[in-house]
């Protein structure tokens, strides 16, 4: 467990694999990210999308989830918002591109800047799932948790979300876990240098 978490993000290799074999590139979003975020959006299951967000996604006008896309890339990843991309290269016509294919996000509370908290959310493109990706994202958003200056990860999952609960636990980092109204709220130490 030391050894996952003892690099500092930066440090990190650039590519991992998945269970099957391809090759994943992870970087830190950007501001110019929107459209990637929008294409994995778009090529969830209705499931994955209720879990990552909620039923109200389903009928949102477009104008208003680019506007949420463009919200979502513009984080610092060190004070009011973080995530990690895992991408994929195609090379379909044309020139080679790539595709987002999961997002691990941490968020801290608008109105506090120096929260000590931060809230975690990550999805994985169905197609990808099972492969080990979200295990992957998640410990290094644990890195990029210490590089934002954060001691907790809070994460809110439906309690039936099995996938979200294993890979969460999987982390093996201290970990409290409480349950109302349906929702697991998972309280996970960070790991300081
Ligand atoms: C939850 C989610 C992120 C997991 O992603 P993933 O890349 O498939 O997960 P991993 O392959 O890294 O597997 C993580 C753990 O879950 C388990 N798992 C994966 N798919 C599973 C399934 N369908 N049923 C049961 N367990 C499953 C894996 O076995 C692994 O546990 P283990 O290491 O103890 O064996 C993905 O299912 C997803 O995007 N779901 C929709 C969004 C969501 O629920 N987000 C969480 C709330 S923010």
């Amino acid at each position: 467990v030391r050894d996952s978490y003892s690099r500092s993000l930066r440090r990190q290799p650039p590519t991992f694999r998945t269970h099957d074999g391809r090759t994943l590139h992870v970087r830190l979003i950007r501001p110019t990210d929107a459209p990637l975020l929008l294409d994995l959006f778009d090529r969830l299951s209705p499931e994955s999308r209720r879990r990552r967000f909620h039923a109200a996604v389903e009928h949102m006008p477009r104008a208003l989830l680019e506007e949420e896309a463009e919200r979502l890339s513009d984080v610092d990843n060190r004070t009011n918002g973080g995530a990690l991309l895992a991408l994929e290269r195609v090379h379909e016509d044309g020139p080679r591109t790539e595709r987002a294919v999961a997002v691990a996000r941490l968020m801290r509370p608008a109105l506090d800047p120096h929260s000590p908290e931060v809230e975690s959310a990550i999805v994985v493109r169905d197609d990808y799932h099972g492969q080990g990706v979200a295990k992957e994202l998640l410990r290094r958003s644990v890195l990029l948790a210490r590089q934002m200056q954060a001691q907790v990860i809070v994460a809110e999952i439906e309690a039936d979300n099995y996938p979200a609960l294993r890979a969460y636990r999987g982390l093996s980092l201290p970990t409290t876990s409480s349950t109302s109204h349906g929702e697991t709220t998972l309280r996970i130490a960070v790991p300081q240098e």
